[in-house]
């Protein structure tokens, strides 16, 4: 009987071990994302689109996120999108599709507009 607490012991201390390792591998993950976004030069564009677009759009603007199951989600750096122009991209953004969310009432225009930039940079590799 003994033993066999020790050996559940020995169990839970790998499993914390284990939490602790996923954890900082986390951490560590989220603050690499965020030096990312502070290096661009729209910083502030960066983390407002992590917040706000990423979640459909991909951290990269590919789209390659699991939204893409149930609706198309346009790679944002293809010709596609960026052919269009900013008035267009930023109309898009502020009132939205029958497949996006519209965003004039959580983001400002000036948001809007660095967010259209912000998009034109994700094509250039940024
Ligand atoms: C709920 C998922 C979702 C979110 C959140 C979202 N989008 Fe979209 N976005 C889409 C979909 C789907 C389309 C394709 C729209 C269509 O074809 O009607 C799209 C299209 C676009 C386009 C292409 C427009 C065009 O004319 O080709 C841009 C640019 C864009 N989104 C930017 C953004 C930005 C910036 C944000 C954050 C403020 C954002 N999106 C948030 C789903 C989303």
């Amino acid at each position: 009987m003994k033993k066999r607490v020790s050996k559940l012991t020995g169990w839970e201390i790998a499993a914390l071990i284990g939490t602790i390792v996923a954890g900082v591998a986390a951490l560590i993950c989220s603050l690499r994302l965020d030096a990312a976004a502070a290096t661009t030069s729209q910083g502030g564009a960066a983390r407002t689109f992590s917040a706000s677009c990423a979640g459909c759009h991909g951290q990269d603007g590919s789209g390659a996120t699991g939204m893409n199951r149930t609706v198309a989600i346009p790679d944002l750096r293809s010709p596609v999108v960026q052919q269009h122009s900013d008035a267009r991209l930023a109309a898009v953004i502020a009132k939205g599709t029958s497949q996006m969310p519209r965003f004039e009432s959580s983001l400002s225009d000036p948001q809007i507009h660095e967010l259209v930039l912000y998009v034109r940079e994700l094509a250039h590799g940024k």
